[in-house]
């Protein structure tokens, strides 16, 4: 067994990554337009508002997707497009652009995999206290009513939120992330448990009122941790520290995933924040482990791990030099082997790989084309650890790859290129990058060819 036959291979995207379009058609802003604002926030204080042009692009951007050979594509709604009161009445040349782009998919062949919340809130819900206020997931249930009344005929697969680590963590304890507060980690705490409990209600906004048949997800990101060696005490290492918390950090799984898929929140953790922590009722919890059809994860890289003196995991040391993506990050291709086996092994859910990609220095070459081997040997190391997933009964069913474009890469600006399709932001002229002639073959293959 390889991929499965019906293996969902595509590319993903944000809407505020890409769209453009941030005060057109009764847009109005969201915590990133504010933040972008922010002197310095921003790489060179650059903005969304023209990102990518999308808004008005997207009939070309399909055509390139039907190029590359996608068989779907992961897209994110603006709230704030959508709603721009955040509540209440509906922008219908939002729900037009929207409806146009779904209907460009389907007429192409592309199944649309929709995310209802990529970190663009509100700006005039985050003014009335945001995640913050208890009033939120009611406001985030409402929203999700308007898209599935308006979008559930022609879409039925649904993520509700993106990387709640980084719009919690970045967004409002270290404030490197809109909206850019830093606040007390117990009021963090409150936000994110308002967060999941919108999650929640979404799901069951989507179970009780979708038109087609709904296939539900939830996209965190995959903290990984993968063995040093493939010896029975390293893999039981990654496996313990993958999914434990020794520290305040937010960055991990099970904050974010066990109350989602195991309807409780792990008792390390709340050992740990103590009366920092929420007090979850048992018909929160209820709400926020409303059954899922499938666990995403965003995968870049993972950590090696190993038994240390004590016998506790410990991270390995890792060499001098060791290869590094443009962002800075760390390349681990045997992320995605045990980062979808582990989360298989404990959610028992099939999973989803709902990004995975590299920034990459790239730019258009004298011959007029966009050489990016780099970016094709690291999907290619990744592709193959994910098959082997696959091969060894991981119920695995996508892969998403960051990003079908270069685009708005939040704090960093246009300063980093995650496309398989290069953008130059001066005339918004598209090129089709080598990976994405190669990820072509990879799809057309079903991933035999890796
Ligand atoms: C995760 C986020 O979901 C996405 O918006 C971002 O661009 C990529 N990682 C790359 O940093």
């Amino acid at each position: 067994m390889s991929f499965r036959e019906d293996f969902s291979w595509g590319a993903a995207s944000a809407a505020y990554q890409v769209e453009g379009a941030a005060v057109e058609d009764g847009r109005t802003w969201s915590v990133w337009d504010m933040m972008c604002r922010k002197p310095g926030a921003i790489y060179q204080n650059e903005n969304g508002d023209v990102a990518c042009d999308h808004y008005h692009r997207f009939k070309e951007d399909v055509a390139l997707m039907k190029q590359i050979g996608l068989k779907s594509y992961r897209f994110s709604l603006s709230w704030p497009r959508i709603l721009p009161e955040g509540i209440g009445k509906i922008n219908f040349k939002g729900i037009e652009f929207y409806n146009n782009l779904i209907n460009e998919l389907l007429a192409n062949g592309i199944e649309p995999y929709v995310t209802l919340f990529h970190w663009d809130f509100p700006l005039k819900l985050y003014r009335q206290g945001g995640w913050l206020n208890l009033a939120s997931p009611q406001w985030f249930a409402d929203y999700t009513g308007v898209v599935v009344e308006h979008f559930s005929d022609r879409v039925s697969n649904w993520m509700t939120l993106n990387e709640p680590q980084c719009f919690i963590g970045g967004g409002i304890i270290n404030g490197h992330h809109a909206p850019g507060d830093k606040l007390e980690l117990s009021q963090a705490l409150l936000a994110a448990h308002h967060s999941l409990l919108a999650h929640g209600r979404a799901v069951r906004v989507i179970r009780e009122q979708a038109k087609t048949k709904p296939f539900i997800g939830y996209a965190p990101v995959g903290v990984v941790k993968v063995p040093a060696t493939e010896t029975a005490a390293d893999i039981e290492a990654a496996r313990t520290s993958m999914f434990r918390m020794t520290d305040e950090s937010y960055w991990n799984n099970t904050w974010w995933m066990d109350p989602v898929f195991l309807g409780r929140y792990p008792e390390d953790g709340l050992h740990i924040y103590g009366e920092k922590a929420p007090k979850a009722t048992s018909e929160e919890l209820a709400i926020i482990s409303t059954p899922l059809d499938f666990c995403g994860a965003n995968i870049y890289n993972g950590r090696e791990t190993t038994v240390g003196p004590q016998g506790q995991p410990v991270d390995a040391p890792r060499y001098q030099g060791f290869p590094m993506t443009a962002m800075d990050w760390p390349i681990v291709p045997q992320s995605l082997y045990w980062g979808p086996k582990f989360l298989y092994e404990r959610y028992n859910m099939p999973v989803f790989i709902t990004e995975n990609g590299i920034a990459n220095c790239d730019w258009v070459s004298l011959d007029g084309r966009v050489h990016d081997p780099q970016r094709i040997d690291f999907t290619h190391r990744y592709l193959r650890e994910l098959r082997r997933a696959a091969v060894d009964g991981v119920d695995v069913r996508g892969y998403f790859h960051w990003c079908l474009m270069d685009n708005f890469e939040w704090t960093f600006g246009y300063n980093r290129r995650f496309g398989l399709v290069h953008v130059d932001f001066r005339d918004q002229t598209r090129t089709i990058k080598d990976s994405a002639t190669w990820y072509k073959t990879v799809i057309e293959s079903n991933g035999k060819c890796l």
